[in-house]
């Protein structure tokens, strides 16, 4: 079974349909617009916002995931990422954002400010404080025919770890996960970007822009 580094089953990511996530992408944007998709895993995002007219420069760290993107791929770690060019906009979705590893976050967020257009959108999906103080063991659902179940969840400060458990076609896969609570004034200014939008009422995706862009 392959497992990227950061501990997500390859399988699970085949199985799982995307759930909106391309909508609120395409609906941020002028049609056509170029995205760099930062952690595309094995294209759930990345083939439905092809479909809808997007040049996709899909990244990704995980050969055993991008041998299933049906894009242009790049395998690199997203900190170290320089593609000597910029895109309308670049989308960090997946909750990447909220790793517990600050100096992760911080090389995600500049790779991303590098890769930005003058007038660049930056599109973050990411779990916001009300998310720390509601979830809980036992939450989950199905999307498409995989189950998904998180357990074992510990807080402790600003941290919040536990595990999530996917099953699907009788088997089962878990992941491990720590992710942090972000002040996201305090984090975008650090990268020198603004926040510009919500795009959605849950206030679980947002975008940010360059300081000083337009
Ligand atoms: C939770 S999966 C989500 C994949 C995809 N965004 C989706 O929604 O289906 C996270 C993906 O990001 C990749 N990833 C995480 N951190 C990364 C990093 N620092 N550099 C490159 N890829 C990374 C993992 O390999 C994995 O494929």
């Amino acid at each position: 079974m392959e497992v990227t580094a950061d501990g997500c089953p390859v399988e699970v990511y085949l199985l799982l349909p995307a759930a909106g996530e391309p909508e609120i992408v395409h609906g941020a944007l002028a049609p056509g617009a170029s995205i760099l998709e930062l952690g595309c895993g094995a294209g759930r995002v990345t083939h439905p916002l092809v479909a809808l007219g997007h040049p996709v420069v899909a990244v990704d760290d995980s050969a055993a995931m991008l041998a299933h993107v049906r894009a242009s791929t790049v395998c690199a770690r997203i900190g170290e990422l320089d593609l000597g060019r910029t895109f309308n906009a670049v989308l960090l979705g997946s909750h990447l954002i909220n790793t517990a590893v600050d100096g992760d976050r911080s090389a995600m967020l500049a790779a991303a400010r590098r890769h930005l257009g003058p007038s660049g959108r930056l599109i973050v999906e990411w779990h916001p404080p009300s998310w720390f103080d509601s979830v809980g063991s036992g939450q989950g659902g199905a999307f498409g025919e995989v189950g998904v179940v998180l357990s074992d969840v510990v807080r402790e400060g600003d941290l919040l770890s536990a595990t999530v458990r996917y099953s699907a076609r009788g088997r089962s896969w878990s992941q491990e996960f720590t992710c942090r609570c972000l002040e996201l004034e305090t984090v975008l200014t650090s990268a020198d970007l603004v926040f510009d939008r919500w795009l959605t009422a849950d206030r679980t995706w947002f975008t940010a822009r360059a300081r000083g862009g337009g």
